[in-house]
């Protein structure tokens, strides 16, 4: 199956693309997480996304377009594959269209996230991340054994006013990507609220994947 993830920050997608990819046996690939490596192991891909990210700003398009290109074009990817946080624009869209059109294949679905400001600002400040297993918790949601723990650290871009600055991006440059699926028929909108089970429940059943 070939899906992507489309929903405002602290929705849930990295959450629920772990488990949804691992339940399909297909390979979840979050560009948040390619770039945020890419910073914390000092390559010049990193160099070029940090001020963007850590101002809450989109990295450039043919910077994030040829990672993707690249990374599709491994061998795990071939058979299906779980986008989180790609494509974020409807130009990212239209290459991704063109890379999928060029092997052959199509996408299947592009499920949203339905999260509200208030919930997504909520998740953002609480989430804390393990240095050591890169395990994402939050604080009052799914908390850690210690949440005073030298081992978890806060996203440098979930400081209250870049949250602010992402959501606007969100509703400017991302949220258009929704008409963009529907009017080729492929979205699938869900309620995000709820525990983490509940929404994967609501996806799987919404990809036509439920048990
Ligand atoms: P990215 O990493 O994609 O960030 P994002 O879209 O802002 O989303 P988040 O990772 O903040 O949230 P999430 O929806 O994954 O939520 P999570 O599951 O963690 O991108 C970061 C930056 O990289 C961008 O700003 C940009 O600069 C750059 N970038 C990335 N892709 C790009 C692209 N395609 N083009 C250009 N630039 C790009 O959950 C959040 C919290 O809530 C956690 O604490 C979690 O435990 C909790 N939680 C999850 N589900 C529930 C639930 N059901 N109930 C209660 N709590 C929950
Ligand atoms: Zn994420």
């Amino acid at each position: 199956m070939r899906l992507v993830l489309v929903g405002p920050p602290g929705a849930g997608k990295g959450t629920q693309a772990e488990i949804i990819a691992e339940r399909l046996g297909i390979p979840k690939i979050s560009t948040g997480d390619i770039f945020r490596a890419n910073v914390s192991g000092g390559t010049p891909l990193g160099l070029k996304a940090k001020e963007y990210m850590d101002a809450g700003e989109l990295v450039p398009d043919e910077v994030t377009n040829e990672m993707v290109a690249d990374r599709l074009a491994q061998d795990d990817a071939k058979d299906g594959f779980l986008l989180d946080g790609y494509p974020r624009n409807t130009e990212q869209a239209k290459v991704l269209d063109g890379i999928l059109k060029e092997a052959g294949v199509t996408l299947d679905t592009a499920l949203e996230l339905v999260a509200s400001d208030d919930e997504v600002v909520r998740r953002l400040s609480g989430r804390r991340v393990s240095k050591s297993t890169g395990k994402v918790y939050h604080l009052e949601f799914d908390p850690p054994a210690d949440p005073d723990s030298d081992d978890l650290y806060q996203r440098s871009d979930d400081k209250p006013e870049t949250v602010k600055h992402r959501l606007e991006v969100y509703a400017e440059q991302t949220a258009p990507l929704v008409g963009y699926y529907q009017a080729q028929g492929k979205l699938v909108e869900i309620d995000a609220i709820g525990e983490v089970a509940e929404v994967t429940e609501r996806a799987l059943t919404g990809i036509g994947a439920a048990e």
